[in-house]
Parts: C-alpha cells; sequence; structure tokens
C-alpha cells in the first residue's frame, strides 16, 4: 500500500529542468517579464527587475538619500531587510508595533514613532494582505514623509482596487524561492514618482548614467551618482519569465488552498482560541500564506511537533525585530511592540503551494484539527 510522504511547507523539485538562454534572448524576456509586472501593477511610471527584494529597499533608501540624521519608522514584525537597507545608510530605526487582525503596521504605531527627524516610514503588506494605506498614505504625504512598501508578499494584492506597491514612493517585490512567482532569488522596485525615474536607473546601472546613453541622450556614460549592481542578474529572468507565464494557474491552485484552510479551521479556530488572518473589505489578498497566531495558553513547539509526527511541515515566520540580538542593540526602549512580540512567539505557517494535492490539505487540516493541547 501506497504511504503518504511527508507535506512540505514549501513547493518540492518538479521534474522538470529548465535550460538557460542567451544574453539577447535574456534581454528579450527581461523586457517582457517587465511588462506583464507593469501590467499587473496598472502602469506604474517604472518597474525594475532586481536581484531581490532586499537589493531594491537598498537601492530606494539611496535613491532618497536617507543618511544619518534620519529616522526611518519601520514594522517591528517584519523580515530584517526592511530595517538593513536604511541602517546601512546611516539611519536611525523606529519600530512600529503591528495589529493582531493582520500582522501589518498600524497608523496609530506610526505616529507614535513619529518626530521632527522623521524622513520615511516602510510598510509591509503581511501575507499580501493590504495594510491600512487608506490612513498611512495621507498621513505621510501631509507630514512630508517617503512611505516606502515592502510588498515582498504583495504580488496579485490590492486594495480599494490600488494594487499593492502602488502606494509609496517607492515599492518593493520579491520572488524569492518562497514567493508564489519565484526564480530562485529576485525582485522589483516600482517607481511610483516620475521625479526620481534618472535617479533609479543611474542606481541600479552601478551609479552611472548608461540609460541615458542607451537612449542615445549622452555621448558616454559616465559615473553620476551612488549605486550598486542590483539589477537581476540575466540567468534569473527566464526563470521569472517562465513563473509569471503561469502565474493565472499558480494563483487558482493557491488561492483555493487558502480558502478550505480559513473555511474548514473556523470552528477549531474558535473553539481553541486561534486567530486566522483577517482579509478586510475591499482587500485582495494573493494567499501568499495561510498563518495561525495559536493563543499564549498554546505551546507553538507542541503543535509544530505534533504536526510534524504526521508529516507535516509547518513553521514559524518572523521573530519581533526590535527583540531580536540586532534589533535590541538598535531599538528605542520606547518601542516595545508586545503585538510584535507575540506574533513572533506564536504564529505558524501552514503548508500552501500549488504541488498540495486535495489528499495533502486533508491531512493538513486533520493535523491541526487533531492537536489537543497539553495543559502548561
Ligand atoms: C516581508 C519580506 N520583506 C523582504 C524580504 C526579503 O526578500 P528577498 O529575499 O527577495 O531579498 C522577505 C523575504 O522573505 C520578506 O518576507
Amino acid at each position: 500500500m501506497a504511504t503518504d510522504s511527508d507535506v512540505r511547507l514549501h513547493a518540492p523539485p518538479s521534474e522538470e529542468i529548465t535550460v538557460g538562454c542567451d544574453t539577447a534572448t535574456a534581454d528579450l524576456l527581461r523586457e517582457k517579464a517587465t511588462d506583464v509586472l507593469a501590467g499587473l501593477l496598472d502602469g506604474p511610471p517604472a518597474v525594475e527587475l532586481t536581484s531581490s527584494c532586499t537589493h531594491a529597499l537598498e537601492a530606494a533608501a539611496t535613491v532618497l538619500d536617507i543618511r544619518e540624521g534620519d529616522e526611518v519608522i519601520v514594522p517591528a514584525f517584519a523580515f530584517p531587510s526592511v530595517a538593513n537597507p536604511f541602517g546601512i545608510r546611516g539611519a536611525s530605526l523606529r519600530f512600529a508595533d503591528c495589529d493582531p487582525a493582520t500582522g501589518n503596521i498600524t497608523t496609530q504605531e506610526v505616529r507614535r514613532c513619529a518626530t521632527e527627524r522623521t524622513r520615511a516610514v516602510v510598510c509591509m503588506h503581511y501575507g499580501g494582505v493590504a495594510c491600512d494605506v487608506d490612513s498611512l498614505v495621507p498621513l505621510c504625504r501631509d507630514a512630508g514623509w517617503h512611505l516606502i512598501e515592502d510588498a515582498a508578499h504583495g504580488l496579485f494584492g490590492s486594495r480599494s482596487g490600488t494594487p499593492l506597491g502602488r502606494f509609496g514612493t517607492l515599492g518593493a517585490f520579491s520572488f524569492h524561492r518562497t514567493k508564489n512567482i519565484s526564480c530562485g532569488d529576485g525582485g522589483a522596485l516600482v517607481v511610483n514618482d516620475e521625479a526620481l525615474l534618472d535617479r533609479v536607473a543611474v542606481a541600479l546601472d552601478k551609479g552611472t548614467n548608461r540609460a541615458a546613453y542607451a537612449r542615445g541622450s549622452v555621448a558616454a556614460y559616465e559615473w553620476s551618482g551612488l549605486g550598486s549592481a542590483w539589477r537581476m542578474p540575466d540567468a534569473l529572468v527566464p526563470l521569472l519569465a517562465g513563473q509569471l507565464g503561469q502565474h493565472v494557474g499558480i494563483q487558482a491552485a493557491r488561492h483555493r488552498i487558502w480558502d478550505v484552510y480559513a473555511s474548514e479551521l473556523t470552528d477549531w479556530a474558535r473553539a481553541t482560541g486561534t486567530r486566522l488572518p483577517t482579509v478586510h473589505e475591499g482587500v485582495e489578498h494573493p494567499a501568499h500564506l495561510f498563518w495561525l497566531l495559536l493563543p499564549v495558553h498554546l505551546r507553538r513547539h507542541d503543535f509544530v511537533s505534533h504536526c510534524a509526527e504526521r508529516g507535516i511541515e509547518v513553521a514559524r515566520h518572523f521573530g519581533s525585530l526590535p527583540r531580536s540580538t540586532f534589533g535590541a542593540l538598535a531599538a528605542d526602549p520606547a518601542d516595545v511592540c508586545p503585538t510584535a512580540g507575540l506574533f513572533g512567539d506564536q504564529l505558524v505557517r501552514l503548508p500552501l503551494h500549488p504541488a498540495l494535492s486535495e489528499r495533502d490539505v486533508e491531512r493538513v487540516l486533520d493535523a491541526v484539527t487533531g492537536f489537543v493541547p497539553e495543559k502548561r
């Protein structure tokens, strides 16, 4: 009798082997992939493919000339890439706590962190569920701060019909292997402010005005500003183009699984006091993550072991940044951020990828709902 194999958190390798292409074809594919992304994002002034979301955020910090003396407000519950690019530029970091319904930064917390030195706010859309941009965008605009969107999870997500990545001065996407659309490592920088187009091109072209040269506007290119090698390498472009070509099927499969988890786990969640992701009206999410926020009386370690014993891989996600070893050194003592701490300690992610069969999903549900907590 065939036995069930383990259900992994992320997609396993496929049997198909993808071969590379020449650099001229890579140029063509780069243009195609960029056009597909621009279409999905409702035609921003520019979309540039980068080597990662982290590098897109580094480019953003450089282009906006974030420097020592500036303060940047970042989400306390997030990946370190929301903070590092601004810390590298010498800015001080303030950490804003998250909303227990979504894991997203709250506008109230951004207000608490604001000082006269604030230059920028970084928001992340956790699991691609939009943060409260309705209040954050006007707050940043009125205060003269740049809003930078970490939309690493957010491709195909939107709020009130506007795609994520289109609300800030700049937006950053990830195509890391764990994302809905992936090329191993990769990202994109979305430019929403036309005034920044030339500066972004210089930053991504290693500090040269090579783009102006390619357009024929200058006779030779030269060092024109600060920049680095943040563009996506040619070798990754065919992988990204291939994935983007399959996005309809990928998204349909992910949504089917997300919807089953949401409907089948509601009663269990209520009975155990577990929180499931909240998706507010007007928000379209990309089915990137399905998370459970276990109540404090349930030990996450016991839950993870229980699932592992049944061949189901579930995993924690980010820790609270101000509570991390390095974050604790950088954080203002006022940035306690208890909800980010709770998410760091009690959140687990369920397997979610197109390779999951109906049987796999059933097994995940059986494992989750079969968890009988021991009293602490
Ligand atoms: C919210 C968030 N931002 C940024 C990143 C960094 O993305 P990348 O690996 O493309 O640099 C990640 C990575 O998973 C992430 O989850």
